[in-house]
């Protein structure tokens, strides 16, 4: 028996050898070799995942973050400085600000990180850094940084897709197994895409104008929120929700319908942004409102932005549901749809979400709140998901490279265009009937 067990234990090992130089995860010290086997051994056992430890840097917007993350999806330490606060004075983000503060923190930053993880440079088993797609300042800081971790250590760096890491934190936190749906919603971007693997994603839609974080921004700012002290120091898109559940008659103004007339999955929040431009004029007047002072029907309005752009993503959305099934892209019996990136921590656009998944035979996964903005973990765990399938780490520091306005995965959005799906529309209006309930 226990000879049975060696044997067992030395083929574990041995296999875990092989992973290790296949893998190329190098330096790995003696003490820590034998750690990481004894880990790996107990993996195999109950997960068959390879372990290990990487950094993940975040720059590519207006956070400069760091998380340490194992590949249990343990945070093992994360340190973020948000710069929200100084743009919101400025009115929006102005690159060369971003990136000198991003010049100013990263180093503390990653520091804080390694500190509160207990562990030190040596410790990690590679680096993993965004270097797309965002604002190309912001970009390089971080890619610069990772690269200095990455030549001072001698791990190897891991170039991620910020919306790639996007798609797939919720991996970290709750079993979704490959392919799924995801639906990406910040302030830079809208994407709707199948994703098939770590590094294959069909794009079934994307904005063509302003995403719907941008909107709710633009929207916030022109109403000038910020102007109630309790508006003050929210991102724009949670002003615009706190705004919506404060309404009295959330029906009082009606958006038209966007793109009724492309039956496609790409998003536009133009028309919306030109309606709510369109009525504030029209109350201001009305109203004689000046200065500071804020339109009477501001939280109506809010309420009438918030029903416009979830109506318009839920259509999308549903449109990519019936496309799917159309061209057979998820398992029929396991649907689930991921939604992430900042506005996904929009209650009323979650509930919304719900019910589409609830109509189309979908499970709903959406990660906790502080994984949906932008953040140092999602970049380490996308580090991970590729250590452990072995793709894009690199020793070739010189080889990489920002690139601000990288696309993700393959471009289906004209198949999508080609089938010109009909659809018959969920109806929205159990969100509003929660609505008035939750006011009485
Ligand atoms: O993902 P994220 O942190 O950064 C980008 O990659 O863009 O998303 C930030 C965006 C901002 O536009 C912000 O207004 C929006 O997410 N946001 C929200 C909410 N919280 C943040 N939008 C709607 N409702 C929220 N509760
Ligand atoms: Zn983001």
């Amino acid at each position: 028996m226990m000879q049975i067990e060696t044997i067992v234990c030395y083929r574990i090992c041995r296999q875990f050898m092989h992973h290790v130089v296949r893998r190329r995860i190098q330096h790995v010290r003696l003490g820590s070799s034998l750690k990481i086997a004894m880990n790996f051994m107990y993996h195999r056992r109950y997960s068959s995942k390879v372990t290990g430890i990487v950094l993940g840097i975040e720059t590519s917007c207006d956070d400069t973050g760091c998380a340490i993350v194992d590949s249990n999806g343990k945070i093992l330490g994360e340190a973020l400085n948000s710069q929200q606060q100084i743009h919101l004075n400025h009115g929006g983000i102005i690159p060369p600000i971003a990136r000198d503060l991003h010049k100013q923190h990263i180093e503390h930053v990653v520091h804080d990180a390694l500190r509160i993880a207990s562990i030190e440079l040596s410790d990690v088993d590679a680096i993993a850094t965004t270097v797309k797609p965002g604002l190309p300042l912001s970009l390089v800081v971080g890619m610069n940084y990772g690269k200095h971790l990455s030549r001072t250590s001698g791990k190897p760096l891991i170039p991620v897709h910020h919306m790639e890491a996007h798609a797939l934190t919720i991996r970290m936190v709750q079993k979704v197994d490959f392919p799924f749906l995801v639906l990406l919603i910040s302030g830079g971007h809208c994407l709707l895409a199948v994703v098939q693997a770590v590094d294959k994603f069909l794009l079934l839609g994307q904005s063509l104008d302003d995403a719907p974080g941008e909107a709710f921004d633009k929207a916030a700012r022109r109403l000038k929120l910020r102007n109630l002290p309790e508006f003050r120091t929210l991102s724009g898109g949670r002003a615009i929700e706190l705004a919506a559940s404060k309404s009295t008659d959330p029906q009082a103004f009606e958006f038209p319908m966007v793109m009724a007339q492309y039956r496609d999955c790409n998003f536009s929040m133009a028309g919306i942004k030109n309606c709510v431009r369109r009525h504030i004029l029209q109350q201001e007047k009305l109203h004689g409102v000046e200065g500071d002072e804020l339109i009477p029907d501001v939280f109506n309005l809010c309420a009438g932005i918030q029903m416009a752009v979830t109506r318009h993503l839920c259509q999308r959305l549903q449109r990519g549901m019936e496309f799917v099934t159309l061209q057979n892209l998820l398992p029929r019996d396991n649907k689930t749809l991921v939604l992430s990136g900042g506005v996904a921590c929009n209650t009323f656009i979650k509930r919304a979400m719900g019910l589409v998944c609830q109509h189309m035979g979908y499970s709903l996964a959406v990660p906790p709140p502080h994984l949906c903005t932008d953040n140092g973990i999602m970049i380490a765990w996308n580090g991970i998901e590729r250590l452990c399938a072995d793709i894009g780490i690199t020793h070739d520091l010189d080889s990489v490279d920002i690139d601000s306005k990288c696309p993700l995965g393959e471009d289906w959005t004209d198949k999508v265009a080609k089938a010109s799906i009909k659809c018959k529309w969920i109806k929205l209006t159990p969100l509003l009937k929660e609505h008035s309930t939750s006011q009485e």
